[in-house]
């Protein structure tokens, strides 16, 4: 008996998000992650440059497995959340709205007072998942992404930051 609920313990403790930082040796399973949830992912060098630059970059994981990962950059009063992503298999279980906040808490404790970021319009999920922690639009950036040899706009999302973030 003990050792059923030893193993609901652990296994409650397992689910729950743990947030650490990335570093070089985490490089292979956040490319793969990449590779297979954006039809342009960033390159293994896109992450170690992250890291090389000192940005924020956070692994999330869950039952001892990579769900996710974020990168914020973070100078001057502003930040700028370069990356959110959760992987396939551990998506719409809240785990994107949850580095969301840590990623709006970091921003804060960083010193900035405003964090944006940029989001392809046809991206529905992000979108979603962002207004709903109260980003809005602030601009159109015409042509930013690489979309099958056309182009498309990115929109931009900006927060303001509030004490309670921090
Ligand atoms: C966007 C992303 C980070 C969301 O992570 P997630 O862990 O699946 O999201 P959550 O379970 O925390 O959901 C939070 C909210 O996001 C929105 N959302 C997430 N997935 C959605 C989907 N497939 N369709 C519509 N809305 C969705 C919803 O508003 C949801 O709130 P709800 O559950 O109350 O409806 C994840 O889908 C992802 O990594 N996608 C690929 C990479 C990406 O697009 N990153 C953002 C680039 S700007």
């Amino acid at each position: 008996m003990s050792t059923q609920l030893e193993t609901m313990r652990d296994t409650m403790r397992d689910a729950v998000p743990r947030y650490r930082r990335m570093t070089a040796a985490d490089l292979e399973e956040v490319v793969a992650i990449e590779q297979a949830i954006y039809p342009h992912p960033w390159t293994r060098g896109n992450f170690a440059d992250s890291i090389e630059a000192g940005y924020h970059c956070w692994i999330v994981e869950c039952a001892g497995a990579v769900a996710g990962y974020l990168v914020v950059m973070a100078a001057a009063g502003e930040a700028h959340l370069l990356n959110l992503s959760v992987s396939a298999a551990w998506q719409r279980r809240g785990i994107g709205r949850q580095a969301l906040g840590f990623a709006l808490k970091l921003a804060s404790d960083y010193g900035a007072r405003h964090i944006l970021l940029e989001v392809r319009p046809s991206n529905r999920a992000a979108i979603s998942l962002y207004t709903a922690a109260g980003f809005a639009e602030i601009s159109v950036r015409r042509g930013y992404y690489p979309a099958g040899g056309l182009r498309e706009d990115a929109i931009v999302l900006q927060r303001t930051l509030e004490k309670h973030d921090s």
